[in-house]
Protein backbone atom coordinates (compact mmCIF):
# COMPACT_ATOMS: atom_id res chain seq x y z
CA UNK A 1 0.00 0.00 0.00
CA UNK A 2 2.40 3.00 -1.37
CA UNK A 3 0.46 5.86 0.34
CA UNK A 4 0.78 4.17 3.88
CA UNK A 5 4.48 3.54 3.61
CA UNK A 6 5.42 6.89 5.29
CA UNK A 7 3.63 6.85 8.21
CA UNK A 8 4.44 3.04 9.26
CA UNK A 9 7.99 4.89 9.08
CA UNK A 10 6.99 7.23 11.37
CA UNK A 11 5.45 5.17 13.05
CA UNK A 12 8.32 2.48 14.00
CA UNK A 13 9.93 5.17 15.17
CA UNK A 14 11.39 7.00 12.30
CA UNK A 15 11.19 11.02 12.49
CA UNK A 16 8.04 12.75 13.49
CA UNK A 17 7.02 9.77 15.67
CA UNK A 18 3.38 11.19 16.82
CA UNK A 19 2.10 11.51 20.76
CA UNK A 20 -0.37 8.92 21.65
CA UNK A 21 -2.83 12.01 23.16
CA UNK A 22 -4.71 14.57 20.88
CA UNK A 23 -3.50 18.00 20.57
CA UNK A 24 -6.42 20.27 19.38
CA UNK A 25 -6.65 23.72 18.63
CA UNK A 26 -8.71 26.20 21.05
CA UNK A 27 -12.00 27.47 20.08
CA UNK A 28 -13.35 24.15 17.85
CA UNK A 29 -15.60 22.07 18.87
CA UNK A 30 -15.31 18.67 17.33
CA UNK A 31 -18.53 17.28 18.41
CA UNK A 32 -20.45 15.64 15.73
CA UNK A 33 -24.17 15.39 16.11
CA UNK A 34 -25.67 12.05 14.32
CA UNK A 35 -29.30 12.90 15.15
CA UNK A 36 -29.55 11.27 18.91
CA UNK A 37 -26.09 9.88 19.04
CA UNK A 38 -23.62 12.51 20.20
CA UNK A 39 -19.58 11.40 19.31
CA UNK A 40 -17.17 13.71 21.49
CA UNK A 41 -15.28 14.27 17.77
CA UNK A 42 -15.96 12.81 14.08
CA UNK A 43 -13.71 9.84 13.94
CA UNK A 44 -14.76 6.31 14.44
CA UNK A 45 -12.66 3.45 13.56
CA UNK A 46 -14.26 0.50 11.25
CA UNK A 47 -15.51 -2.92 12.14
CA UNK A 48 -13.51 -5.51 11.65
CA UNK A 49 -10.12 -3.21 11.32
CA UNK A 50 -9.83 -2.32 14.62
CA UNK A 51 -11.41 -5.94 17.18
CA UNK A 52 -12.27 -4.85 20.44
CA UNK A 53 -9.52 -2.31 20.22
CA UNK A 54 -7.10 -4.29 23.17
CA UNK A 55 -4.74 -3.78 20.77
CA UNK A 56 -4.62 -0.55 19.71
CA UNK A 57 -5.31 0.85 23.42
CA UNK A 58 -1.64 -0.20 23.96
CA UNK A 59 -0.62 2.52 21.90
CA UNK A 60 -3.03 5.45 22.28
CA UNK A 61 -6.32 6.07 24.52
CA UNK A 62 -8.84 4.62 22.73
CA UNK A 63 -11.55 6.85 24.31
CA UNK A 64 -10.08 9.56 22.29
CA UNK A 65 -11.62 8.58 19.61
CA UNK A 66 -15.41 9.38 18.28
CA UNK A 67 -16.46 5.50 18.42
CA UNK A 68 -15.32 2.24 17.98
CA UNK A 69 -17.28 -0.04 15.67
CA UNK A 70 -16.28 -3.17 17.18
CA UNK A 71 -16.00 -6.81 15.06
CA UNK A 72 -19.03 -7.92 13.01
CA UNK A 73 -20.86 -9.94 15.72
CA UNK A 74 -23.26 -12.99 15.14
CA UNK A 75 -25.55 -14.32 17.01
CA UNK A 76 -23.57 -17.48 17.57
CA UNK A 77 -19.65 -17.75 17.41
CA UNK A 78 -17.99 -17.98 14.37
CA UNK A 79 -14.63 -19.38 13.42
CA UNK A 80 -14.46 -17.58 10.17
CA UNK A 81 -12.99 -18.59 6.65
CA UNK A 82 -10.09 -20.90 5.73
CA UNK A 83 -6.94 -19.14 5.13
CA UNK A 84 -5.52 -17.34 3.20
CA UNK A 85 -7.98 -14.74 4.48
CA UNK A 86 -5.74 -11.73 3.41
CA UNK A 87 -4.02 -10.35 0.17
CA UNK A 88 -2.56 -7.16 -0.23
CA UNK A 89 -3.23 -5.61 -3.75
CA UNK A 90 -2.25 -2.30 -5.28
CA UNK A 91 -3.07 0.97 -2.63
CA UNK A 92 -5.12 -1.98 -0.80
CA UNK A 93 -5.97 -5.18 0.57
CA UNK A 94 -8.16 -7.71 -0.07
CA UNK A 95 -10.06 -9.94 2.83
CA UNK A 96 -12.10 -12.72 3.38
CA UNK A 97 -12.11 -13.45 7.39
CA UNK A 98 -16.00 -14.82 7.14
CA UNK A 99 -17.01 -12.80 10.60
CA UNK A 100 -14.73 -14.77 12.79
CA UNK A 101 -16.10 -13.28 16.43
CA UNK A 102 -17.29 -15.09 19.84
CA UNK A 103 -20.56 -14.68 19.48
CA UNK A 104 -22.83 -11.56 20.82
CA UNK A 105 -23.17 -13.49 24.79
CA UNK A 106 -19.56 -13.61 24.90
CA UNK A 107 -19.08 -9.77 23.53
CA UNK A 108 -21.71 -8.66 26.10
CA UNK A 109 -20.02 -10.68 28.63
CA UNK A 110 -15.97 -9.67 28.17
CA UNK A 111 -15.88 -7.50 25.32
CA UNK A 112 -18.05 -4.56 25.66
CA UNK A 113 -17.29 -3.94 29.96
CA UNK A 114 -13.76 -3.74 28.55
CA UNK A 115 -14.95 -0.71 26.34
CA UNK A 116 -17.01 0.48 29.42
CA UNK A 117 -14.02 0.35 31.59
CA UNK A 118 -11.46 2.43 29.08
CA UNK A 119 -14.21 5.16 28.66
CA UNK A 120 -14.80 4.16 24.86
CA UNK A 121 -18.08 4.68 22.96
CA UNK A 122 -18.97 1.70 21.72
CA UNK A 123 -20.96 0.78 18.42
CA UNK A 124 -21.55 -2.68 18.06
CA UNK A 125 -21.63 -4.04 14.26
CA UNK A 126 -23.76 -7.14 13.64
CA UNK A 127 -24.82 -9.88 10.90
CA UNK A 128 -27.09 -12.67 10.75
CA UNK A 129 -28.72 -15.26 8.65
CA UNK A 130 -32.15 -14.43 8.95
CA UNK A 131 -33.88 -10.99 9.49
CA UNK A 132 -34.97 -13.10 12.54
CA UNK A 133 -31.05 -13.56 13.75
CA UNK A 134 -30.56 -9.98 13.19
CA UNK A 135 -33.31 -8.92 15.59
CA UNK A 136 -32.66 -11.50 18.37
CA UNK A 137 -28.88 -10.32 18.02
CA UNK A 138 -29.99 -6.21 18.48
CA UNK A 139 -32.60 -7.67 21.46
CA UNK A 140 -29.65 -8.77 23.45
CA UNK A 141 -27.94 -5.45 22.88
CA UNK A 142 -30.46 -3.42 23.64
CA UNK A 143 -30.41 -2.91 27.87
CA UNK A 144 -26.34 -3.73 27.83
CA UNK A 145 -24.19 -0.65 29.30
CA UNK A 146 -21.96 1.50 26.99
CA UNK A 147 -23.86 0.06 23.60
CA UNK A 148 -23.92 3.44 22.15
CA UNK A 149 -25.94 2.54 18.39
CA UNK A 150 -25.80 -0.67 16.45
CA UNK A 151 -24.54 -0.97 12.74
CA UNK A 152 -26.48 -3.54 10.83
CA UNK A 153 -23.81 -5.17 8.53
CA UNK A 154 -26.32 -5.95 5.21
CA UNK A 155 -22.67 -5.55 3.47
CA UNK A 156 -20.08 -8.38 4.48
CA UNK A 157 -19.71 -10.04 1.18
CA UNK A 158 -17.20 -12.84 2.98
CA UNK A 159 -20.11 -15.04 3.99
CA UNK A 160 -21.86 -17.59 2.25
CA UNK A 161 -25.53 -16.87 3.70
CA UNK A 162 -27.15 -13.81 4.96
CA UNK A 163 -24.40 -10.87 4.78
CA UNK A 164 -24.14 -8.96 1.58
CA UNK A 165 -27.03 -11.04 -0.13
CA UNK A 166 -29.46 -9.12 2.03
CA UNK A 167 -28.13 -5.61 1.37
CA UNK A 168 -28.11 -5.75 -2.60
CA UNK A 169 -32.03 -5.59 -2.57
CA UNK A 170 -33.97 -3.23 -1.23
CA UNK A 171 -37.04 -5.56 0.13
CA UNK A 172 -34.42 -7.57 2.07
CA UNK A 173 -32.64 -4.79 3.02
CA UNK A 174 -35.74 -2.84 4.58
CA UNK A 175 -36.81 -6.14 6.57
CA UNK A 176 -33.57 -6.53 7.90
CA UNK A 177 -33.69 -3.27 9.25
CA UNK A 178 -37.32 -3.47 10.26
CA UNK A 179 -36.99 -6.49 12.38
CA UNK A 180 -33.87 -4.26 14.04
CA UNK A 181 -36.10 -1.50 14.69
CA UNK A 182 -38.70 -3.63 16.61
CA UNK A 183 -36.18 -5.38 19.14
CA UNK A 184 -34.13 -2.07 20.03
CA UNK A 185 -34.65 1.21 20.78
CA UNK A 186 -30.92 2.29 20.35
CA UNK A 187 -29.51 4.26 17.06
CA UNK A 188 -29.54 2.13 14.26
CA UNK A 189 -26.75 2.41 11.61
CA UNK A 190 -27.05 0.45 8.56
CA UNK A 191 -23.91 0.18 6.57
CA UNK A 192 -24.78 -0.23 2.87
CA UNK A 193 -22.48 -2.21 0.49
CA UNK A 194 -21.12 -0.43 -3.11
CA UNK A 195 -21.76 -4.24 -4.95
CA UNK A 196 -24.98 -2.54 -6.20
CA UNK A 197 -26.07 -0.97 -9.34
CA UNK A 198 -27.88 1.91 -7.36
CA UNK A 199 -26.81 2.38 -3.88
CA UNK A 200 -29.48 5.58 -3.43
CA UNK A 201 -32.40 3.06 -3.69
CA UNK A 202 -31.10 0.91 -0.82
CA UNK A 203 -30.11 3.92 1.16
CA UNK A 204 -33.75 5.42 0.95
CA UNK A 205 -35.24 1.98 1.35
CA UNK A 206 -33.25 1.12 4.87
CA UNK A 207 -33.99 4.92 5.58
CA UNK A 208 -37.32 4.30 5.26
CA UNK A 209 -37.80 1.15 7.00
CA UNK A 210 -36.52 3.04 10.32
CA UNK A 211 -32.79 3.34 10.21
CA UNK A 212 -31.36 6.53 12.02
CA UNK A 213 -28.40 6.49 10.00
CA UNK A 214 -26.37 5.12 7.19
CA UNK A 215 -22.27 3.94 6.59
CA UNK A 216 -20.39 3.40 3.79
CA UNK A 217 -19.28 1.97 2.10
CA UNK A 218 -18.32 -2.00 2.56
CA UNK A 219 -15.66 -3.50 0.82
CA UNK A 220 -15.98 -4.23 -3.06
CA UNK A 221 -15.91 -7.54 -3.93
CA UNK A 222 -12.63 -8.51 -5.98
CA UNK A 223 -10.31 -11.64 -6.66
CA UNK A 224 -5.98 -12.38 -6.68
CA UNK A 225 -5.70 -14.99 -8.61
CA UNK A 226 -1.76 -17.36 -8.24
CA UNK A 227 -0.53 -17.67 -11.26
CA UNK A 228 1.84 -20.41 -10.57
CA UNK A 229 -0.27 -22.57 -8.94
CA UNK A 230 -3.60 -21.59 -11.05
CA UNK A 231 -6.04 -21.26 -8.35
CA UNK A 232 -7.04 -18.02 -6.75
CA UNK A 233 -5.44 -16.71 -3.31
CA UNK A 234 -8.07 -16.60 -1.31
CA UNK A 235 -9.25 -19.51 0.77
CA UNK A 236 -12.74 -18.22 0.60
CA UNK A 237 -11.82 -17.48 -3.47
CA UNK A 238 -13.14 -13.75 -3.35
CA UNK A 239 -12.73 -11.11 -0.86
CA UNK A 240 -13.62 -7.50 -0.49
CA UNK A 241 -11.36 -4.91 -1.30
CA UNK A 242 -10.35 -1.62 1.00
CA UNK A 243 -7.93 0.86 1.70
CA UNK A 244 -7.01 4.18 -0.44
CA UNK A 245 -8.02 2.08 -4.04
CA UNK A 246 -10.89 2.30 -2.74
CA UNK A 247 -11.48 6.06 -1.59
CA UNK A 248 -12.71 7.66 -4.74
CA UNK A 249 -15.61 5.15 -5.18
CA UNK A 250 -16.37 5.53 -1.89
CA UNK A 251 -16.66 9.29 -1.86
CA UNK A 252 -18.47 9.38 -4.77
CA UNK A 253 -21.53 6.99 -3.33
CA UNK A 254 -21.41 9.01 -0.03
CA UNK A 255 -21.85 12.34 -2.58
CA UNK A 256 -25.11 10.05 -4.40
CA UNK A 257 -26.72 9.07 -0.52
CA UNK A 258 -26.21 12.52 0.65
CA UNK A 259 -28.40 14.02 -1.98
CA UNK A 260 -31.02 11.49 -1.63
CA UNK A 261 -31.21 11.00 2.01
CA UNK A 262 -31.58 13.68 4.97
CA UNK A 263 -30.27 10.99 7.80
CA UNK A 264 -26.75 11.66 9.34
CA UNK A 265 -24.16 9.53 6.79
CA UNK A 266 -21.04 7.80 8.47
CA UNK A 267 -18.30 8.03 5.69
CA UNK A 268 -15.47 5.47 4.83
CA UNK A 269 -13.51 3.70 2.34
CA UNK A 270 -9.54 4.43 2.04
CA UNK A 271 -9.32 6.91 4.30
CA UNK A 272 -5.83 7.58 5.23
CA UNK A 273 -5.24 11.20 6.50
CA UNK A 274 -7.27 14.16 7.34
CA UNK A 275 -7.62 15.29 4.07
CA UNK A 276 -9.11 12.51 3.07
CA UNK A 277 -11.51 12.51 6.08
CA UNK A 278 -12.77 16.10 4.89
CA UNK A 279 -13.51 15.35 1.06
CA UNK A 280 -16.00 12.87 2.89
CA UNK A 281 -16.84 15.70 5.43
CA UNK A 282 -17.43 18.03 2.45
CA UNK A 283 -19.33 15.07 0.12
CA UNK A 284 -22.13 15.00 3.19
CA UNK A 285 -20.62 12.47 5.94
CA UNK A 286 -21.43 13.63 9.46
CA UNK A 287 -18.81 11.55 10.70
CA UNK A 288 -16.15 9.07 9.01
CA UNK A 289 -14.28 5.73 9.91
CA UNK A 290 -10.86 4.59 9.12
CA UNK A 291 -10.71 0.98 8.29
CA UNK A 292 -7.66 -0.41 6.47
CA UNK A 293 -4.90 2.27 7.48
CA UNK A 294 -5.01 1.32 11.24
CA UNK A 295 -3.10 -1.71 9.86
CA UNK A 296 -0.45 0.15 8.38
CA UNK A 297 -0.38 3.30 11.29
CA UNK A 298 -2.61 2.38 14.41
CA UNK A 299 -1.97 6.01 15.27
CA UNK A 300 -3.67 7.25 11.79
CA UNK A 301 -7.35 8.13 13.52
CA UNK A 302 -5.27 10.82 15.84
CA UNK A 303 -3.74 12.21 13.08
CA UNK A 304 -7.03 12.24 11.10
CA UNK A 305 -8.72 14.25 14.39
CA UNK A 306 -6.32 16.42 14.98
CA UNK A 307 -6.29 17.02 11.01
CA UNK A 308 -9.68 17.64 10.88
CA UNK A 309 -9.38 20.20 13.96
CA UNK A 310 -6.64 22.29 12.37
CA UNK A 311 -8.68 22.00 8.78
CA UNK A 312 -11.19 23.96 10.76
CA UNK A 313 -9.52 25.99 12.76
CA UNK A 314 -7.68 27.54 9.60
CA UNK A 315 -11.23 27.98 7.95
CA UNK A 316 -12.41 29.96 10.38
CA UNK A 317 -14.86 27.11 11.91
CA UNK A 318 -16.54 26.58 15.26
CA UNK A 319 -17.56 23.17 14.86
CA UNK A 320 -17.90 20.14 12.22
CA UNK A 321 -21.12 20.45 11.35
CA UNK A 322 -20.46 23.75 9.57
CA UNK A 323 -18.75 21.74 6.66
CA UNK A 324 -20.59 18.76 6.28
CA UNK A 325 -22.17 18.79 2.65
CA UNK A 326 -20.02 22.22 1.86
CA UNK A 327 -19.22 21.11 -1.62
CA UNK A 328 -22.26 18.96 -2.24
CA UNK A 329 -24.85 21.60 -3.96
CA UNK A 330 -27.50 19.01 -3.79
CA UNK A 331 -26.59 17.68 0.03
CA UNK A 332 -30.03 17.28 1.56
CA UNK A 333 -29.25 17.22 5.01
CA UNK A 334 -29.11 19.57 7.50
CA UNK A 335 -26.37 22.33 9.02
CA UNK A 336 -26.66 25.02 11.05
C1 LIG B 1 -9.95 -7.28 7.63
C2 LIG B 1 -11.28 -6.60 7.50
C3 LIG B 1 -12.37 -7.06 8.22
C4 LIG B 1 -13.61 -6.43 8.11
N1 LIG B 1 -14.67 -6.87 8.86
C5 LIG B 1 -15.86 -6.20 8.81
C6 LIG B 1 -16.95 -6.58 9.65
O1 LIG B 1 -16.86 -7.50 10.46
N2 LIG B 1 -18.12 -5.89 9.52
C7 LIG B 1 -18.27 -4.83 8.65
O2 LIG B 1 -19.34 -4.23 8.58
N3 LIG B 1 -17.23 -4.43 7.87
C8 LIG B 1 -16.05 -5.09 7.93
N4 LIG B 1 -14.99 -4.66 7.15
C9 LIG B 1 -15.18 -3.52 6.24
C10 LIG B 1 -14.65 -2.22 6.86
O3 LIG B 1 -15.31 -1.92 8.07
C11 LIG B 1 -14.78 -1.04 5.88
O4 LIG B 1 -16.14 -0.86 5.55
C12 LIG B 1 -14.01 -1.25 4.59
O5 LIG B 1 -12.77 -1.90 4.84
C13 LIG B 1 -13.72 0.06 3.86
O6 LIG B 1 -12.99 0.96 4.67
P1 LIG B 1 -11.37 1.07 4.62
O7 LIG B 1 -10.99 1.16 3.16
O8 LIG B 1 -11.04 2.29 5.40
O9 LIG B 1 -10.85 -0.17 5.23
C14 LIG B 1 -13.75 -5.30 7.25
C15 LIG B 1 -12.64 -4.82 6.52
C16 LIG B 1 -11.41 -5.46 6.64
C17 LIG B 1 -10.24 -4.91 5.86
Amino acid sequence: MPEMTSSVAAFVGGDGERSPALTLPAGVDLTAKLGRLTLKNPVTVASGTFGYGHEFHRFYDISQLGAVMVKGTTLHPRAGNKPPRVVETPAGMLNAIGLQNPGVDEVIRTELPWLVSVGATAIVNIAGHSVDEYGEIARRLDSVPGVAAIEINISCPNVDQGGMAFGVHCPSAAAVVSGVRRATKLPIITKLTPNVTDIGEVARAVVDAGSDMLSLINTLVGMVIDIERRRPVLGNTVGGLSGPAVRPVALKMVWDVARQVKVPIIGLGGIVTAPDAIQFLLAGASAVSIGTANFADPLAPLDVIEGIAAYLAAHGHRGVAEIVGAANPGFLGSRP
